[in-house]
């Protein structure tokens, strides 16, 4: 939800925002702008375009055009302000005295807005950020007047401002009278510090990690309510107290080119095409080999001891999205495998819903960014309530890896395309190991069990390899059924898993709706829909559900459905039924959802290509969802 990007140094900072900005279009793309401090000229130019990011590149000749060497720059996902110019960001008071760049909401701008009109400041915008941006030059006027430096009356008025505004904010601020001086604050929405060295000489601010990778791997994460100071030579952090604290960089492991197309027509695609590697990597550190050549699991990290681990009463799955179907899957692993009771709940209904949790409960949190407003507060009101919570996280140092008792850290690498595919399939991988040791501390698996199961995880990265080499036939299949107006997902057990994923992948980048079932459920209301023509995708890969699934497919066929089957090799037989059918290779039954995905999200990939739709950046969404 927009991405911040800032930088004070010696190189001209609007054609670095611009690059940054281009890094973290994901997180938002109907408007654009940016704001350079010219020293020369001694004002702040500010330019906006409505629009993808590519119409202000085209404005300001890549930034050529904007001088001066202390700048931020803005990617909105609006939220409060229909998307144009006027409401694009950087929002600013009269003279550009203070200049803010906001990702975030805040929720009591109506009262702030009210309060500043009293005071005779007039609004432009229907943005909630510009109250923030008001209500700083407001506390900048006020700190003014009592004699304050120029650094110590910022803090000052920023100290307020936080105080004072209720919602989540990260925000980069320029004040108009201290040239070469950056200012970046946080509550709930995140920021980094980057440190730049050598000819580039100064320091970034940007909303994650791939804005600034080009030119550091060096990052500070900015904590809740902490106030950065930066210029060309220092960084000083303050709390919210306005003392100085100490903060330590961090030094990123992976490069640019992973942020890379790679040759790829798109993210999504390359993204698909590592899962082999990125369920490998989140596998194998945490599988090692005994002395009596037998492999066990090794899950230390997570600091839970085994005792802690083979008392826990109930497991509590928390996700949103495609996170929420992992726990949907993580719900069977668990209970088949441990023998332990799960709930799973979508994060924005968990928090509200005054939640009964048992004390020796165990929360699981699923966000491949870390940074998901709902998925935080969850985590959140569970700690508050003193549960023991346990966070499967892609982001390293994000919000919620920080916050969690414990982090079981997914390897996908940085994620670009809004829709997810190899951040799902690490947190499927990540639930499976957990699964394993849960039931093995418990008691619930035999050995003989145990390391079967770890073979099985260990082989799904080349069985994936496996699907992917069969993709032209989904390809082929995807452009056939481009022009299609309903399709329904249906299966059972995990099977009605996959089929949430599967749809989901659909409508968020194709925009053609669908709707995942309990296969058993369709007769129950939703099958009152099909008729001649409908595509139903029928996932069948549960030996044990394999012919009832068939029954509920022969069912919406005699309805008039086009039928598409989903299964493991050897079920034949689902070709008497079904109009094209998908193979994926044998495997445990409960790690299946990891094979038959990749079809799914191929599907919706070629289907979303064949209309000529903008696959990695479809309209409306964000990747990281940092509002409720
Ligand atoms: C999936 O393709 C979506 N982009 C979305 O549903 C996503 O899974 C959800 O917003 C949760 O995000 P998180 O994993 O970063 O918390």
């Amino acid at each position: 939800m927009c991405g911040i990007v800032g930088y004070v140094g010696t190189r001209q900072a609007a054609p670095i925002l611009l690059d940054g900005l281009s890094r973290l279009e994901y997180r938002g793309y109907d408007s654009a702008g940016i704001a350079v401090r010219d020293e020369e000229n001694e004002h702040v130019e500010v330019v906006k375009a409505k629009g993808r990011l590519k119409n202000l590149m085209e404005m300001t000749d890549s930034g050529h055009a904007v001088r001066g060497t202390c700048g931020v720059g803005h990617t909105r996902w609006a939220t409060h302000g229909e998307p144009s110019t006027i409401n694009a960001h950087p929002h600013y008071s009269r003279e550009k005295r203070v200049v803010v760049v906001h990702n975030g909401i805040i929720e009591n701008y109506q009262d702030i807005k009210d309060m500043l009109v009293r005071k005779g400041y007039a609004f432009r915008t229907q943005t909630d950020t510009e109250a923030a941006a008001l209500l700083l030059d407001s506390y900048y006027t006020e700190a003014g007047k009592k004699g304050l430096g120029p650094r110590e009356r910022a803090l000052d008025a920023i100290r307020n401002m936080m105080i004072r505004v209720r919602g989540s904010y990260a925000l980069g601020i320029l004040f108009g009278d201290q040239p070469g001086v950056m200012y970046a604050t946080r509550k709930d929405s995140p920021l980094i510090i980057g440190r730049c060295d050598g000819e580039m000489r100064g320091h970034m601010i940007a909303s994650d990690v791939p804005a600034v990778l080009s030119y550091t791997r060096n990052v500070v994460y900015i904590d809740n309510l902490e106030i950065a100071c930066l210029t060309q030579e220092e960084m000083r952090v303050y709390n919210i107290d306005c003392e100085q604290i100490d903060k330590a960089f961090v030094e990123i492991k992976w490069d640019a080119a992973s942020a890379e197309k790679d040759g790829y027509e798109h993210f999504m695609i390359k993204e698909i095409h590592e899962q082999p590697r990125a369920v490998r990597d989140t596998l194998s550190p945490r599988i090692k080999e005994r002395e009596d050549g037998q492999k066990c699991l090794d899950l230390s990290e997570l600091e839970l001891p085994d005792e802690e681990l083979a008392g826990v009463s109930r497991v509590y799955l928390i996700g949103c999205g495609s996170a929420y179907h992992v726990g949907t899957a993580a719900r069977t692993v668990i209970e088949r495998l441990a023998h332990i009771p799960c709930e799973v709940d979508l994060a924005s209904e968990f928090r509200y819903r005054d939640p009964i949790l048992e004390p020796r409960g165990l929360v699981i949190i699923i966000s491949q960014s870390g940074e998901t407003a709902d998925s935080l507060a969850a985590l959140r009101l569970c700690r508050e309530r003193g549960m023991r919570t346990l966070a499967i996280v892609n982001v390293v140092g994000s919000s919620i890896a920080r916050e969690a008792d414990a982090v079981m850290y997914t390897w996908a690498g940085p994620e670009i395309s809004v829709a997810t595919t190899k951040a799902y399939s690490t947190q499927l991988a990540a639930i499976y190991l957990i699964a394993t040791k849960l039931a093995a501390v418990r008691g619930q698996i035999s050995p003989e069990r145990e390391q079967q199961l770890i073979e099985d995880m260990l082989a799904l990265p080349d069985k994936i390899e496996r699907v992917l080499s069969d993709k032209e036939r989904v390809q082929w299949y995807a452009n056939k059924m481009a022009a299609c107006k309903d399709v329904f997902f249906i299966g059972r057990g995990l099977d009605h898993a996959i089929s949430l994923e599967g749809s989901l992948k659909l409508k968020e980048i194709s925009y053609i709706h669908s709707e995942a079932y309990a296969a058993g459920e369709l007769k129950h209301g939703t099958i009152s829909l099909i008729e001649d023509g409908v595509l139903v995708v029928g996932v069948a890969t549960q030996p044990d559900l394999f012919e009832k699934v068939v029954s509920n497919m022969v069912e919406v066929r005699s309805r008039g459905a086009y039928l598409f089957g989903l299964t493991t090799y050897g079920q034949y037989a689902i070709e008497d039924t079904v109009n094209f059918t998908v193979y994926v290779p044998r495997t445990e039954p409960l790690f299946a959802t990891s094979l038959a995905v990749v079809p799914l999200q191929l599907l919706a990939y070629y289907i979303s290509c064949a209309k000529g739709l903008d696959v990695d950046k479809p309209r409306n969404l964000a990747k990281s969802v940092t509002v409720e």
